[in-house]
């Protein structure tokens, strides 16, 4: 059997063969070609559509034939909305042709988001899904004048997790149509395939995606890229050597053994450079433990490794993308089950600095994960500490999937992470730390912190927030609630129904911003 990860890897890497094209020229012309261009949306007052210059570029070559039969085909394609064209052109049997929306749009501010180039994703995306139901292999993307965004959304967009099925989804290899931009469109490969990887992870049952398993795939993956790389796979016996007492009281109502994956890049021409440290929450199935969740919707939780999931995927896109930073990765990686060994309410435990913690809900097992990794990470020197985790319902709540939440000591994080979510359209936005909510965990009857709010149900993505913040010293720390954007229904245009590997981008993007940023102020 093809091992899975392989496979996807293979088909994404298919997805962006331009790094391929001596091999795909030869067998270019045996198999049918799509083509897809975007026209942006007619103003008014205009006669003439507005078509981009690659689609200026086609319309020339077929003498005009494009804009004529697109104006009369019908009225002006709306955003993402598309029409398709045959036998216009013996290379491109078939063109899709696809709404970017207004030429005008760009930073939007009251959406905190680049509105150009969310369009070309969601068009280009639409384009090459539906040559991909067509069962067309090798489409050409038009670049939009973006070449990243317009391979973002070609290959987000034609990712589906299929693997355990008989019946798949038709390979498609992309490319962008014209010999401009090939840098930039590499990026976009690079940045999807970086989120792709994550879906992946987070979409496969826990039976398959165990501990064990998900640092075996990032111990293959990132051992192809050589020397900058590092990866230690931490037993259950090191975790005990490092008394992660919160985390192994977790990992002990499960018959699946415990891991600590740690990922050591480093990418700066300095290699005594202080790192930037990622945390995941790498909970590989949370059925609550003995505070058991209802049944329904419970398989969701195979994604509760979902901070695990995109720390990882954005650290091996960024080592792929050679980035001059060092960054080191750690997710602690667990089941939560209710086996006889299993955390019991009241029971009280003891973290890896000392502090003991009452655990009144086995359920709200996140935080005892990361409070042993987060004492961990600050023995790196740290530049800063940044965890992502699919910590709270109650994140969920309040923002939904538009954004993640984000809980910072630190506004020069904040910033770069904000401007990063504004360009990947996966956006963040900033919640509150205020003492208010740290006094509520850290009453407890039989020891220092209490693992549920006072007020168990109201502000529960802030007290699990200050929960977290009981072990950080650092003065530039961020924690990413990522619970809201865990899975996608049709909220974000550009991906399929699925999970949603996000904010990978954005933590990439961010990476990215910060190796260009050595000034922690
Ligand atoms: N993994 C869940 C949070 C979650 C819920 C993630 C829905 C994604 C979608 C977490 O471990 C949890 O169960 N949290 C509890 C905390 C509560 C017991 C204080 C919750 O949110 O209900
Ligand atoms: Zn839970
Ligand atoms: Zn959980």
């Amino acid at each position: 059997m093809l091992h899975p990860i392989r496979c996807v890897l293979q088909r994404s890497l298919h997805h962006g063969s331009c790094r391929r094209l001596s091999l795909s020229a030869q067998c270019y012309n045996t198999g049918r070609k799509g083509l897809v261009l975007g026209v942006y949306e007619k103003n008014k007052e205009e006669e003439n559509l507005v078509l981009t210059q690659a689609g200026d570029r086609f319309d020339a070559i077929v003498s005009g034939k494009l804009r004529d039969q697109l104006t009369r085909s019908g009225p002006s394609l709306k955003k993402g909305k598309s029409r398709i064209f045959y036998g216009l052109n013996e290379e491109f049997p078939s063109v899709v042709v696809v709404g970017l929306g207004k030429e005008s749009a760009g930073f939007n501010q009251h959406e905190v988001w680049n509105e150009r180039k969310e369009n070309i994703r969601t068009a280009v995306s639409v384009a090459c899904r539906q040559l991909q139901d067509m069962e067309i292999e090798q489409v050409e993307v038009d670049p939009c004048g973006d070449a990243q965004a317009a391979a973002e959304g070609a290959l987000l967009g034609l990712f589906e997790y299929d693997e355990l099925k008989k019946k798949k989804k038709k390979l498609v290899s992309t490319r962008p149509y014209g010999s401009q931009e090939a840098e930039a469109w590499q990026k976009g490969v690079s940045y999807a395939e970086g989120q792709n990887l994550a879906r992946y992870l987070m979409e496969a049952p826990a039976n398959y995606m165990t501990p064990t398993k998900f640092a075996q795939i990032f111990e293959e993956q990132l051992g192809k890229l050589g020397g900058d790389v590092k990866v230690f796979t931490r037993s259950k016996q090191w975790i005990e050597e490092q008394q992660m007492g919160a985390f192994l009281s977790v990992a002990k109502g499960s018959d699946e053994p415990p891991v600590l994956l740690e990922i050591h890049y480093s990418g700066s021409p300095d290699p005594k450079e202080q790192p930037l440290v990622f945390v995941g929450k790498g909970v590989t199935f949370d059925s609550g433990g003995i505070s058991i969740k209802p049944s329904s919707g419970m398989d969701a939780m195979r994604a509760d490794m979902g901070g695990a999931a995109t720390v990882s995927s954005a650290i091996l896109t960024a080592a792929t993308l050679k980035l001059p930073i060092n960054l080191i990765g750690l997710a602690p990686l667990c089941e939560n089950m209710p086996n006889g060994r299993a955390n019991k309410p009241g029971d009280v435990v003891r973290a890896k600095n000392g502090k003991t913690i009452q655990v009144d809900n086995t359920d709200a097992e996140g935080r005892l994960l990361l409070a042993d990794a987060l004492c961990y990470a600050h023995g790196f020197n740290a530049r800063a500490i940044v965890n992502a985790a699919t910590l709270t319902g109650a994140m969920d709540v309040a923002l939904g999937s538009a954004a993640t939440g984000v809980f910072t000591n630190s506004s020069w994080l904040w910033t770069h992470l904000q401007e990063a979510g504004a360009v990947t359209g996966d956006r963040v936005w900033r919640m509150p730390l205020f003492e208010h909510y740290s006094k509520q965990v850290t009453e407890s009857a039989l020891a220092d912190l209490n693992n549920v709010g006072k007020y168990s149900r109201s502000g529960g993505a802030c007290t699990a927030a200050a929960f977290l913040k009981q072990f950080v010293t650092v003065p530039h720390w961020a924690h990413l609630d990522i619970a809201g954007v865990m899975s996608n229904k049709d909220e974000v245009p550009y991906m399929r129904k699925g999970m949603a590997g996000r904010p990978t981008r954005t933590l990439t993007e961010f990476a990215d911003r910060l190796s260009k940023d050595k000034n922690p102020s």
